[in-house]
């Protein structure tokens, strides 16, 4: 592991506490981003408990965003523009990995991308060309992410910039996936809407963690 310390903003939720604790476990230094800062540090609390060791600290978003060489967004579509508006100058020449789907409540099984055509390309307009934005876990359930067993799903990373793709490819590694370098920022817009497929077929199949996985490579 590189001494690299991340950021999950929104990290007291569901995807963002699941892949905290992935990392944590993995030896990287995680911060907990939260709106309030003794939400972020319960949870950075939660998990120190059950790492069994001090590696998880929990800040308000925009110190958690200062302080982090990657930046890792975790909150519902509703709240991405605001989020990615307060920690805009803290993000200035680094690495945003963006989980966000643009689900639009409450017709969640239906494709609906936002008008920048996903998202991570949003995102990428707002925080501006100095930053990275790579795409990726948005087809990983939640439910997979405090047990110990392999991830039944790919993670298809996207985004800005080759060299980015690969430094969140190995973030997916140390997370216990396999992921796959699934090209430019306008290629997120289809691992995105797969997730609106994954929770019909959940809701379909009464599951909760339908996955993908690439084959033939
Ligand atoms: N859950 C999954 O299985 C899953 C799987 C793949 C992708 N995703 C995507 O990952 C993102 C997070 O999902 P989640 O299930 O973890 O969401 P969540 O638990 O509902 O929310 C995550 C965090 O976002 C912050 N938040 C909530 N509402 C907000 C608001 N109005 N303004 C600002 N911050 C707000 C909260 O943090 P604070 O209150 O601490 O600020 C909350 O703890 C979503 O875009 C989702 O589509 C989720």
């Amino acid at each position: 592991m590189e001494n690299i310390t991340l950021a999950v903003l929104g990290g007291t939720g569901k995807e963002g506490k699941g892949l905290a604790y992935r990392w944590a476990k993995a030896e990287y230094k995680v911060l907990i981003g939260s709106r309030i800062n003794e939400k972020a540090k319960t949870a950075a609390n939660d998990l120190n408990e059950m790492l069994g060791k001090e590696l998880v600290k929990g800040l308000e978003n925009i110190n958690a965003a200062e302080k982090a060489d990657i930046l890792v967004l975790t909150v519902p579509y509703s709240a991405h523009k605001s989020t990615l508006e307060s920690i805009k100058e803290a993000a200035q020449g680094k690495i945003f990995v963006d989980v966000t789907v643009p689900l639009v409540p409450p017709k969640v099984t239906k494709v609906q991308m936002p008008k920048a055509g996903s998202a991570a390309q949003e995102a990428q307009e707002i925080l501006g060309e100095n930053v990275n934005v790579v795409a990726a876990f948005q087809n990983i359930s939640h439910e997979h992410l405090f047990d110990d067993h392999p991830v039944d799903c790919d993670v298809l990373v996207t985004g800005k910039g080759k060299a980015a793709r690969l430094e969140v490819l190995k973030l997916v590694e140390a997370a216990g996936m396999k992921g796959w370098d699934a090209g430019v920022i306008e290629n997120a817009a289809v691992v995105e809407g797969m997730t609106s497929l994954l929770i019909y077929i959940n809701k379909q199949n009464m599951v909760k963690s339908a996955g993908i996985k690439i084959t033939g490579v």
